[in-house]
């Protein structure tokens, strides 16, 4: 290679580094402008308008034959008109103490009493055999507040029979979870509701803004509980609050969901080369049963907590990374509102303690991206033997 060729090369490492936790894939701001021409004509910029129906209606369906969406301000506000809607108030609600603070707030928004409680070691999520031991505490459980971790896309089948066997209200927080390819059979049966994020970290990112997909019945309530709790009437209102999305909103939606295919096959070519590449290293644990997930971060477990930070420190230089979901929310916690939990939290507190995230940077040129991977291989291999010799020591 030309000293010309090496020293710019060497130019392009120095000022991309530290590679950002985040490479946001909001649509280009040509590609949204446009749409709005359609609310500027009609003066209906919000309350129903043309395009926040489009977005609902294209991404419902892309969850499933007979979903309907509910387009809204944030997977948050989602939740919360969820929860109102479906009866949370004064319910006992369990939900993984492995979560983001969001879906925990939500449940205090809406009045609900939230349990939280363990997740399975492998999947590091709810699981029916926690469900179960948190059923026999708190028989009272009324609804489940499932979280898809890191966006995962799993099998839910077996908590979906459960939930339907025992008369358990299922809802699905599935913030970075909006699949990357269109769900044919969807296994969720038609009563369990899914929350998605579109918060510009995540896959399916517009800036704030979230979906709702259920079915139709639910999805009425659930609208009319993000307006205020209006009857059509506007002689009588219950319980809800403003959780809108205007159609500015609707056309980022509307834009990204045209990319988003694409932009999600990226992500997941990223990530399975990040697996590649971390697959030897025996002492560190990668996430299972991954499915079709279109991939905001990409989580790893350590063994232990001192490990996670040696390892962090040593790649600070070379990339952004992040601990979620920490703290974890029992022990995160302090606000005014009750939490309770079963009693034991170990499996989520040590995932908690123990999972760092990596970017997902699908757009990385060659060069950066070699350096990049080379830099978290060598990283782990100097931890891998720094636990050995102090397992030598002893
Ligand atoms: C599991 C989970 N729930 C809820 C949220 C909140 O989403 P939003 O910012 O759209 O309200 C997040 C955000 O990262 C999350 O990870």
């Amino acid at each position: 290679m030309g000293i010309v060729r090496k020293f710019l090369r060497r130019e392009e490492v120095i000022k991309s580094f530290p590679l950002p936790l985040i490479d946001p894939s909001v649509p280009s701001i040509k590609s949204w402008i446009k749409i709005l021409k359609s609310p500027y004509k009609s003066k209906t910029f919000t309350n129903g308008g043309k395009l926040a129906s489009s977005a609902e209606e294209l991404m419902a369906n892309w969850n499933g034959k007979d979903r309907r969406g509910y387009l809204c301000s944030s997977n948050t506000s989602g939740l919360i008109v969820t929860l109102i809607a479906l009866g949370a108030k004064d319910k006992k609600i369990a939900l993984s103490n492995f979560t983001f603070p969001a879906t925990l707030q939500a449940v205090f928004a809406a009045g609900g009493i939230p349990i939280a409680c363990d997740v399975d070691p492998s999947t590091w999520e709810l699981s029916v055999e926690e469900l179960e031991k948190a059923r026999k505490m708190h028989p009272e459980i009324k609804i489940i507040l499932h979280t898809r971790v890191f966006g995962f896309i799993r099998d839910l089948s077996e908590l979906v029979k459960y939930c339907q066997n025992n008369s358990l209200t299922l809802i699905i927080d599935s913030a970075a979870a909006f699949p990357v390819r269109e769900v044919k059979e969807n296994i969720l049966n038609s009563e369990v509701v899914e929350v998605f994020s579109l918060h510009a970290t995540k896959p399916l990112g517009i800036g704030e803004g979230g979906l709702v997909v259920g079915n139709d019945e639910n999805i009425k309530k659930i609208r009319k509980a993000g307006n205020f709790g209006l009857e059509k009437s506007n002689e009588s209102f219950s319980d809800g609050i403003n959780a809108k999305a205007d159609e500015f909103a609707a056309a980022r939606a509307l834009a990204a969901f045209e990319k988003f295919k694409s932009n999600g096959k990226l992500r997941q070519n990223f990530a399975r080369e990040l697996t590649e590449l971390l697959e030897p290293f025996k002492k560190i644990t990668l996430p299972v049963r991954t499915g079709d997930t279109s991939w905001s971060f990409y989580p790893i477990k350590f063994e232990h907590e001192d490990q996670l930070l040696e390892f962090q420190e040593k790649i600070k230089d070379i990339t952004l990374s992040r601990r979620y979901y920490r703290p974890a929310l029992f022990s995160g916690y302090s606000g005014k509102n009750h939490l309770y939990a079963v009693s034991d939290l170990s499996n989520s507190t040590d995932v908690s303690n123990t999972i760092l995230c990596l970017p997902i940077l699908p757009r990385l040129s060659k060069t950066i991206k070699n350096e990049f991977f080379s830099s978290i291989k060598n990283a782990l291999r100097d931890e891998f033997q720094i636990r050995e010799s102090k397992h030598s020591d002893v």
